[in-house]
């Protein structure tokens, strides 16, 4: 079985186990390591790492990632204080908490930059890459599982490469990746995608062989994150996305089977396009981040033809989907490098329709995706700024109440900004949708107020945009001292209603 698996005799004797993997790993080390949405992210060489720590070693280490990787990284090394700097997005409970709490250095960063960052070392050199890979091709080429994310620019720039061939991963993924990589400025070429399945690159990843210090045999699988069901709300949103989406096609502004579509994480994200499956579009394309549930849906349903992303981001249902019909979906997708997945120059040459979440929107249009209540790190923006920022359409939506209703997503400022006025077109909650294209900022609020706010909550932000109105200057009108009062009052009193 390895023989497939391992294509190159000489690399045949570097087969070791996790633990005499993980010795490669010193204190104070930069770890480069595949993973994007607990996809592909190596398992073995992180567990035997954080063994290490809970004996007693001291060893703490810088730990770049693609995305969010599963517990075995990310919790592991946390729980074991093996965790002291981390990059660039994380969704583990424990990380968050460290992070929150201080004891872990995080910088939330576009996805995009990430490449970029490791190229020029801006986090310092890279010193062992850890890469989950499905074989080892005759030159050495690595052929990566179910994400690709950094994982070239791991390779490329670390002085040791260590790989975790993973026989959980069906052999029908060989062929899905695309792998290509840009020059650094002023040699960089524009990047020929044109169609969002085009294909520009190779299909593993080169490798110096000679960098190739370890392999490990594992077959753990990816331990994937649950979805939220497909409730009432999710379905509203999309139903009002859709119906935007038909007119735009009547007004002549996008063709009959839209642009590239771009998806954010999450169970909105997810439920949104869902939403498609049911709708009359056909031959839809995407150019997105995460390949989610609702994608193999699409596919399955015939409304899409490609989709191009960085990670498959199954739930735990969607990973057997997955893993038992690799072929049938490989057929439909290209997994790329993050920084061809989420590249601003080939989301605006494509045009793409950029549909992500938001945590709050604020009566202006701009959103807080990442930090709740100002400064509590909830997973980071990920590729939602890349796709925002360079998107024909960019689409903000959001559920118009949190925590029972205690909450309101809908506020006169945003306690914290990822995405500026500048860059969000149209906000949609359960309650309608707003387009904001071409309105000045007060018209911008009285729409979201009126469109977009719950019930409970429009007099209040009404009442707000008034009294800010009073003020000498009413171009974007705030009373400073009021504008985050929501978010006090939430904090001090557990809502953001007025008693
Ligand atoms: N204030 C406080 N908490 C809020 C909130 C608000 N305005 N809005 C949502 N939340 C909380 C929810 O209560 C929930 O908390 P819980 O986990 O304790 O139950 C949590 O945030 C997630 O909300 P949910 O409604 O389940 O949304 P989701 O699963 O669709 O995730 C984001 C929403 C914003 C967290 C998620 O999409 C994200 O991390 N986005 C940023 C990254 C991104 O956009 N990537 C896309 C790149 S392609």
């Amino acid at each position: 079985m390895l023989e497939n698996r391992i294509r190159r005799e000489d690399l045949k004797g570097k087969i070791m186990s996790a633990a005499e993997a993980a010795l490669f790993i010193e204190d104070e080390m930069t770890i480069a390591t595949s993973g994007f949405t607990p996809s592909g992210y190596p398992k073995a060489v992180p567990l035997a790492l954080a063994k290490r720590a809970e004996d007693g070693e001291k060893i703490g280490i810088t730990l770049i990632t693609g995305a969010s990787v599963g517990d075995e990284l990310d919790g592991a090394l946390t729980r074991a204080g093996v965790l002291k700097r981390r990059f660039p997005y994380q969704t583990n409970k424990d990380s968050r908490n460290a992070i929150n709490n201080g004891t872990v250095m995080y910088q939330d960063m576009h996805l995009s930059h990430v490449s970029q960052y490791i190229d020029y070392g801006f986090f310092g050199k890279i010193d062992v890459a850890i890469i989950e890979a499905l074989a080892i091709t005759e030159d050495g080429g690595i052929i990566p599982t179910t994400s690709v994310g950094i994982s070239p620019q791991a390779v490329k720039n670390a002085d040791k490469v260590i790989i975790e061939i993973n026989t959980s991963q069906p052999m029908a993924l060989e062929g899905v990746h695309d792998i290509y990589m840009t020059e650094k400025p002023p040699h960089r070429k524009p990047i020929p995608i044109e169609n969002s399945g085009d294909r520009i690159g190779t299909t593993y990843i080169p490798c110096d062989p000679e960098k190739i210090v370890a392999i490990v045999v594992t077959d753990k699988p990816d331990k994937v994150r649950p979805l939220g069901a497909i409730d009432e709300n999710s379905k509203k949103i999309s139903e009002h996305i859709i119906k935007f989406l038909e007119n735009e096609v009547k007004m002549g502004r996008l063709p009959q089977n839209l642009l590239p579509l771009q998806s954010g994480v999450g169970s909105v994200a997810n439920a949104v396009l869902g939403g498609l499956v049911d709708s009359k579009f056909e031959n839809l394309t995407c150019y997105t981040e995460v390949i989610q549930d609702s994608m193999f849906d699409l596919i399955d349903a015939g409304k899409v033809t490609v989709a191009s992303g960085t990670s498959f981001t199954p739930s735990e249902e969607g990973l057997v989907r997955l893993l038992d019909n690799m072929e049938h979906y490989a057929k439909h997708c290209v997994l790329r490098p993050m920084e061809i997945s989420n590249n601003p120059e080939v989301a605006r040459r494509l045009g793409v329709i950029a549909m992500n979440t938001a945590i709050e929107v604020d009566i202006y249009g701009h959103v807080n995706s990442t930090n709740i209540m100002g400064s509590r790190m909830m997973n980071g923006l990920g590729g939602s700024g890349d796709f925002t920022r360079n998107a024909y359409l960019s689409i903000y939506t959001s559920v118009s109440t949190a925590k029972n209703g205690d909450i309101s997503s809908i506020v006169p400022m945003v306690s914290h900004v990822d995405h500026t006025e500048h860059d969000v077109m149209v906000v949609v909650t359960e309650q309608g949708i707003a387009d904001l294209r071409g309105l000045a900022p007060t018209e911008k609020a009285r729409k979201i107020i009126d469109n977009c706010a719950h019930p409970d909550y429009r007099p209040m932000l009404h009442a707000y945009l008034e009294k800010a109105l009073e003020k000498k200057t009413k171009h974007q009108p705030h009373v400073i001292g009021e504008a985050l009062s929501w978010h006090e009052r939430f904090l001090e009193t557990g809502s953001m209603k007025m008693k």
